[in-house]
């Protein structure tokens, strides 16, 4: 059978009087009496179809008879509409049909195939075959193959070469937990699922390979976000003899091409900024600039004063919100304080400042500040008349944070995160270590293969613990509106180094052997220098979508337990499985 001639997307005015064949399903049926239309769609569109019964009776009752998502095929003339429907591109004509074969029935989808669907997230993704065919997933889903077709082009072009490595392998430590998969010929041993390539690309280097780059699945047992997900997709690079600046400038090359390409924008040459630069501007590592608010520190012009808090406290910081002193009434305030102050936040308290239109001041602290006090303050904000100043207090860590919180909700609040609006940056020159004073040893900020910057490595040998703290890591993060795309760094191609980083890092000599001497044995046959970098490619599809959730941009997405909905996994295996694992089987349990 041949099943059509066009699909429901293509047909124009240029066709009409010509004799087609579409099939798809029934988006919608209506029925006029005499006269049935049915929308049929496909991947590539709907086209309108008539049946009338003064043509042919028993075809218009067949129509009539077609439920919602049935599968059919029509033949028929086109021609064109009388009333045209401008909003579609095939709204120009419609089919005349002559001839109905029904592929398939299907039974009433439990929620509407459309844009705006009345199905909630666990029903859509039970059914996310029905789902994948609304406007929004199938086009996420054809967004993300783009990407990932001109992501190939362009690294193809600048000489990489995709290499594949090992789902199943040994865990590579990397801040989350292990997914880990048991082995049947080796009783009591495990395999863990890649949390990224890491090692394997750095050992490919080590191997000559020179550029390498994949687009990959990695896995993590983490908790779950709507910008996380237990699988998702890395487009993983590595390079041999290349510097910092090198890897930015391909990396940059890359995202540059995708915006072009992909959306047609064009962007100039990304900042840089510090980790500290970035930490005492905006408080976080991952700065949304799109907007302005940035912080202003006012421990010399606050302290002295009386106010017990600010006097103890390490850190006085605040953000200026432009125009928003009329907005906010003391409720609101107070509201805003209380939003910070939940655990999730753990801010003390929120002090403000409004700028009256007068010059005057109206403030939570005016028992303590003069007006000549605050407006000190207000200069120091460049504030003008009607802006509200916000700020908190306490130990500078702490306080940076929570007033990055407080800086994107006013931020959202205020309508300044734009869809549509990119800002692109690198954040470069992150610690190398986090000394955690709990386990009472250091971690590695990004993992255990960084090196630190080329002027830091002598100290990292022979340093005390204060300058060990203080290493630089050459590491950089691309970051575009408040989301980490992506992380990278330049490796530790020796031997000394690396097993120096292990031994920071609280390994003993033989559990580094262990978990490491592939690495640390492959760079004693000429290991070259090497550096890369990872984009998260769902995060990509989503950020440059102007989506938060990366979720509809996979087909078959993880809830936020972790289920698949639609295959219902994770589930119990037999006791026979678990037998042939040598895994234990519990008395209590239900199979
Ligand atoms: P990193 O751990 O920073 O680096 O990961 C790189 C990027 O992957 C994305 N990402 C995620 N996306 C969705 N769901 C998750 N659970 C998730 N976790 C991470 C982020 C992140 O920036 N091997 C190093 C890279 C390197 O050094 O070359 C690595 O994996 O966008």
């Amino acid at each position: 059978m041949h099943y059509r001639t066009h699909n429901c997307g293509e047909l124009r005015m240029q066709h009409v009087g010509q004799e087609i064949k579409l099939s798809g399903w029934v988006q919608i049926s209506r029925d006029f009496g005499g006269m049935t239309f049915i929308d049929l769609r496909d991947r590539y569109g709907i086209t309108q179809l008539v049946f009338n019964m003064e043509d042919d009776a028993a075809l218009c009752e067949r129509a009539r008879k077609l439920g919602r998502e049935f599968v059919i095929s029509a033949t028929g003339l086109v021609r064109e509409r009388s009333n045209k429907n401008p909003n579609r591109p095939t709204g120009g004509i419609e089919i005349q049909v002559t001839a109905l074969d029904v592929l398939n029935t299907s039974k009433v989808p439990p929620f509407t195939i459309e844009d705006d669907t009345d199905g909630g997230d666990d029903l859509r993704m039970k059914y996310r075959y029905l789902d994948i065919r609304r406007n929004p997933v199938k086009q996420s889903l054809i967004f993300r193959s783009n990407v990932a077709i001109e992501t190939r082009k362009y690294l193809a072009g600048e000489g990489f070469i995709e290499v594949e490595t090992p789902c199943l392998i040994k865990s590579t430590p990397e801040g989350a937990r292990d997914f880990v998969v048991p082995s049947r010929m080796n009783p009591g041993q495990f395999y863990a699922l890649p949390q990224s390539p890491q090692t394997f690309k750095q050992i490919l280097m080590v191997a000559g390979m020179d550029k390498y780059f994949q687009l990959v699945k990695c896995f993590r047992d983490e908790d779950l976000r709507a910008d996380r997900q237990p699988e998702f997709t890395q487009i993983d690079c590595e390079m041999a003899f290349v510097s910092r600046d090198d890897v930015l400038r391909t990396f940059e090359g890359l995202t540059k091409y995708l915006f072009k390409t992909i959306l047609g924008l064009e962007f100039s040459d990304f900042p840089r900024m510090r980790y500290d630069e970035a930490m005492c501007r905006f408080g976080s590592d991952k700065p949304d600039t799109r907007f302005g608010m940035e912080f202003v520190e006012l421990n010399d012009v606050a302290k002295g004063k009386g106010f017990g808090i600010f006097d103890n406290a390490e850190l006085i910081v605040g953000i200026c919100a432009a125009g928003q002193a009329e907005v906010y009434s003391n409720n609101d305030l107070k509201t805003l304080a209380e939003w910070l102050q939940r655990p999730q936040i753990g801010a003390k308290g929120l002090v403000h400042v409004k700028v009256n239109e007068d010059g005057s001041f109206k403030s939570s602290v005016s028992k303590f500040y003069s007006d000549e006090d605050l407006k000190a303050w207000a200069e120091k904000f460049n504030a003008k008349p009607g802006d509200l100043l916000l700020i908190l207090s306490g130990e500078a860590e702490k306080t940076r944070k929570q007033l990055n919180e407080l800086r994107l909700e006013m931020g959202r609040r205020m309508g300044l995160m734009k869809p549509g609006d990119f800002k692109p940056l690198w954040v470069v020159e992150f610690p190398l270590l986090e000394w955690d004073e709990d386990a009472k040893r250091f971690f590695a900020m990004h993992h255990p293969f960084t090196s630190p910057l080329p002027q830091d490595a002598e100290k990292m040998m022979s340093g005390d613990h204060e300058t060990l703290k203080n290493l630089r890591a050459n590491a950089y993060d691309l970051v575009i509106n408040g989301v980490e795309i992506g992380g990278g760094s330049i490796r530790i191609h020796e031997r000394a180094l690396q097993e120096k980083n292990f031994n920071l890092l609280g390994f003993t000599p033989e559990e580094a052997e262990r978990q490491f001497g592939f690495l640390l044995g492959a760079f004693e046959y000429g290991a070259p220098p090497h550096g890369g970098i990872a984009f998260g490619f769902d995060r990509l599809c989503a950020v440059m979508s102007g989506q938060t959730s990366i979720r509809d941009f996979i087909a078959f997405p993880k809830n936020n337990m972790g289920r698949d909905m639609m295959i219902d996994a994770p589930s119990e295996i037999s006791d026979e499985q678990l037998k042939e694992l040598y895994l234990a089987v519990t008395a209590d349990r239900k199979v």
